[in-house]
């Protein structure tokens, strides 16, 4: 089992209690993961960029409660998310401390106090499971690497992402910059179902400084959540195709990437958008996340391409919200454009700018 790497060897451990601090960003998907398998193994390859602004800090507070970690099988703790105590926070975090148990027994020993906050408005849309998830994943790392001082850092980002992954499978991709990989995929070596990493070939410097800027259509929470999405492409009538188009939109995906070949790149980005959606609308049962106002911007930005020729394309997640992505010397004539033109569309008048940043810090 590839997964054994992972397993820390348990210790009667000296720590009697500490605190560790890290910030980890949000990412968007290019090509999607959509559908998976037994224990957050995604049923295809995908590939995100990293956001910059779009954060969570999160503060993990722990407190040795037994000599030698066989005490518990529960990990206890409270959630506290911008300064109040979060009942409806802790099933999902209770869930990631189950997964990872097998993986971090030394857990059991301590109690602990997650304190979290995020940079963007908690119902503004974005879903803050990857940023959260992974800097959760990565507080737990910290307080694993000072029980085990020897640990490399390449093996910390690794575990990192994995742990991420078992609470979230997008969040794998939030540990590092500015292009990340999860997913085995035949052409890209070193590519894991376990968990992201950094995409390993050439990029055009058109790319690196690629800005996101989110279109908040709506700020309510989903009435599907992704997980109920991912199970509904188990039996799904075009789930092979799906996946076999998110490897092929990889394999495309490594020669535009290199010579920077924009007009492709929007091709695959906006397929990738509209593929995700169209399995949320032929799933049984279909249900439907887009809103009006998410078609309006779509076609606003197709007009707009169409009389500037500036490279700006659309991508979405598993929401109504609009990712706009285009190269940063456009963004003087672009944030005029959302300003003019797509901020009726929002609610609220309210957008967010965000551009390719560079992964999780700690603080
Ligand atoms: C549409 O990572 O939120 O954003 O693993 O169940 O927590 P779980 O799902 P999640 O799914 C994200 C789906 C997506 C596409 C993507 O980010 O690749």
């Amino acid at each position: 089992m590839p997964d054994k790497e992972f397993i820390a060897v348990s210790l009667k451990n000296a720590i009697e209690s500490g605190s560790v601090c890290w910030e980890a960003p949000s990412n968007i998907a290019l090509v999607k993961y959509w559908g998976k398998k037994e224990n957050q193994i995604p049923a295809n390859p995908s590939l995100s960029f990293t956001l910059k602004n779009c954060k969570t800090t999160t503060t993990l507070n722990y407190v040795k409660v037994s000599e030698n970690a066989t005490l518990s099988e529960e990990i206890e703790f409270d959630v506290i998310f911008e300064g109040v105590k979060k009942e409806s926070f802790k099933p999902k975090i209770a869930t990631f401390f189950k997964r990872i148990l097998p993986f971090c027994s030394y857990l059991k020993a301590f109690r602990f106090e997650v304190v979290s906050e995020n940079s963007f408005p908690h119902s503004s849309g974005i879903a803050s499971s990857a940023s959260g998830m992974s800097a959760l994943a990565l507080c737990v790392m910290s307080l694993e690497k000072s029980l085990f001082p020897k640990i490399e850092d390449d093996f910390f980002y690794k575990k990192a992402s994995f742990l991420a992954r078992l609470g979230s499978g997008s969040a794998c991709r939030s540990i590092k910059g500015d292009l990340v990989v999860w997913g085995e995929h035949k052409e890209i070596p070193l590519s894991s179902d376990a968990y992201g990493i950094q995409y390993p070939f050439k990029i055009a410097d058109v790319f690196k400084d690629f800005q996101d800027t989110i279109l908040l259509v709506d700020k309510g929470k989903k009435q599907v959540s992704s997980t109920v999405g991912h199970n509904l492409m188990h039996g799904h009538p075009f789930a092979a195709a799906r996946f076999q188009q998110a490897h092929d939109h990889l394999s495309a995906l490594i020669p535009i990437f290199k010579n920077g070949d924009l007009a492709a790149f929007i091709k695959i980005v906006e397929r990738e958008a509209l593929t995700l959606h169209a399995m949320m609308m032929s799933s049984d049962p279909y249900f439907l996340l887009v809103k009006p106002n998410t078609l309006a911007i779509i076609h606003k930005i197709w007009e707009k391409r169409e009389e500037s020729n500036i490279p700006v394309c659309f991508t979405l997640d598993a929401g109504a919200n609009v990712h706009m992505l285009y190269p940063s010397k456009n963004k003087e004539e672009i944030l005029e454009f959302v300003k003019n033109e797509l901020v009726v569309y929002c609610e609220n008048g309210h957008y967010i700018c965000d551009e390719i940043g560079e992964g999780s810090k700690k603080l």
